[in-house]
């Protein structure tokens, strides 16, 4: 009986653990795809983005391309960036580069 009760309540845990990691897909996504170069916040402040002379993301430079630039950069890549075509869907990749925006806000 007290097994029992211990599956519900892991199987509630790992429910909500699971519902809370679909409000933000984008975040999931650039920490599990992007931050070992690029840095958890984007701000490139790793050892990755020291070596690679990574941007911050937050930059005027980075942030006055277009999205379609951004996107472009994303899919291709570009020098040592590599290219996600083959790893994330269009809309993944759109969903980050709207990320990209969202985290110049946050700062
Ligand atoms: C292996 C390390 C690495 C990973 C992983 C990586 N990047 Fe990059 N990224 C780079 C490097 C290096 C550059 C600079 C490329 C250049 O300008 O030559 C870059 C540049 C960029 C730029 C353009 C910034 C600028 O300077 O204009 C964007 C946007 C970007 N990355 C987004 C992403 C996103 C989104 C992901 C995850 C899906 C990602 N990167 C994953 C290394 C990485």
């Amino acid at each position: 009986m007290k097994s029992t009760i211990a599956l519900v309540l892991l199987l509630m845990i790992t429910f909500a653990a699971s519902a809370a990691a679909q409000d933000t897909p984008a975040k999931d996504l650039f920490v599990s795809k992007c931050a070992i170069c690029h840095g958890a916040d984007g701000s490139a402040k790793t050892t990755m983005g020291k070596n690679l002379k990574i941007r911050d993301l937050h930059s005027p430079e980075v942030q006055k391309q277009s999205d379609a630039d951004l996107k472009t950069m994303i899919t291709k890549g570009k020098g040592k960036m590599p290219a996600f075509e083959r790893k994330l869907t269009g809309k993944q990749i759109d969903q980050l580069v709207a990320y990209i925006r969202e985290i110049v806000k946050q700062k």
